[in-house]
């Protein structure tokens, strides 16, 4: 397929998949799969046939989902930013929920089911200020964010509008955060979202669930963590005090370890200080974690050489000085031309991709029992240009 290309392997989909649904087995519980993590088609669809419903980030990804062969009403729409366009088509396909991140967005959705004579299934996104301990950026339950409602907020938002034509209230959502590593902000937010949940139940709303969001992280590099039955172990008993289903909205927890984005090579080069540089064909616009976050990947050369391991800086083409996938990384000898692995790539990987510099984005390839398929193929310039006049 040449490269750089993303490669999938749908069995650590399936794995990872079935330990989080396995692992909440003891409480009922549906698992909505979060598209932004990665939304290719082929891995949509592969999760809508382990029985994934979907969690949907824009009027695109609930399109994505549709396509993928998710019912729209298995759908659960959240994000901040919603525009008219997207709500409409939101309630009007029916999507089973819809998480509201204001006061002001609620209105806006009353008034447009009002409008298409409907009835839009809604819940309160709420922001419990507690801290994942993850990275600043993908913090989003901090008083400082600016995503949902503040949490004491929220029970008034409710009642306020319990009488509103156009809104049924039918859940409570909340998601603190991506790549979570301790349990506690886990268990944390589970309580707290727990706590209103029986609030809102005492001022006599009828809710179907409670939805924790995602954010349970995984083991970049390669040392244990907490997996999904730590993370069940955690809010579960949070949960019982309600009782009520739990949405569960993973994406990193299940596809990240599935992937891997293949790189060849282009270029070494070794300072005067002795700072040696990899180059890749693979930069931030196939792979931008590292850039933006100063995400650690691992990285592996396809067939190793024999000899010893020395410090490499592994980068990317493209022209910026954060294009660089790894500073002082132990590998064995590197050349021009060989193949290089980063792994654990399936999430945030190839949906945030870009074409600056005007590379082109990659192919993608997914392996099933042996077998492979070329699930999304190379970008052309010519796919580029036919937007352009
Ligand atoms: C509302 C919501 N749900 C689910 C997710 C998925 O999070 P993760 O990939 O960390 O499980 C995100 C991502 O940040 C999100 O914003």
């Amino acid at each position: 397929m040449g490269t750089p290309t993303y490669i999938y392997s749908a069995r650590a989909v399936r794995d990872s998949y079935r330990a989080i649904d396995d692992a909440f087995a003891a409480y009922p519980h549906a698992i909505h799969y979060a598209l932004k993590a990665n939304s290719t088609l082929a891995i949509a669809r592969l999760l809508r046939s382990l029985g994934s419903r979907a969690d949907a980030n824009s009027g695109g990804e609930i399109r994505v989902a549709q396509r993928a062969g998710f019912e729209a009403r298995d759908i659960v729409f959240t994000g901040v930013g919603k525009t008219r366009d997207e709500l409409e088509y939101a309630i009007a396909e029916g999507v089973g929920t819809i998480n509201a991140e204001s006061a002001g967005e609620l209105d806006r959705i009353a008034a447009i089911a009002r409008a298409q004579g409907t009835v839009a299934r809604v819940a309160v996104r709420v922001n419990p200020d507690i801290d994942p301990k993850s990275h600043p950026h993908v913090s989003t339950g901090l008083k400082t964010n600016k995503f949902g409602v503040p949490l004491q907020e929220a029970r008034g938002i409710y009642r306020a509008r319990r009488e509103t034509t156009g809104l049924q209230f039918v859940g409570v959502h909340i998601h603190i955060g991506s790549q979570i590593t301790t349990l506690e902000p886990l268990r944390r937010a589970a309580a707290a979202l727990t706590s209103l949940a029986l609030e809102l139940r005492d001022d006599g709303f009828v809710l179907e669930h409670v939805d924790l969001g995602g954010g349970l992280g995984i083991a970049y590099e390669g040392r244990p963590m907490i997996n999904p039955v730590d993370y069940a172990g955690a809010v579960i008993p949070e949960l019982r005090r309600i009782g009520a289903p739990v949405v569960l909205e993973p994406g990193r927890a299940v596809v990240g370890y599935s992937g891997a984005l293949v790189a060849r090579v282009v270029d070494t080069k070794c300072f005067p200080d002795g700072r040696t540089f990899a180059v890749l064909d693979a930069g931030m616009g196939e792979l931008i974690r590292p850039a933006l976050y100063g995400s650690f990947h691992r990285i592996v050369p396809v067939a190793r050489r024999a000899g010893a391991d020395s410090a490499w800086d592994v980068v990317g083409p493209i022209c910026e000085s954060s294009d660089v996938f790894a500073r002082d990384r132990m590998l064995p000898p590197l050349q021009v031309d060989d193949l290089v692995a980063i792994l654990d790539a399936g999430a945030y990987g190839s949906v945030m991709g870009s074409n600056y510099n005007r590379h082109l984005l990659p192919a993608e390839v997914l392996v099933d029992e042996g077998k492979w398929a070329v699930i999304r193929r190379r970008q052309t310039l010519e796919d580029v240009l036919a937007l352009e006049s």
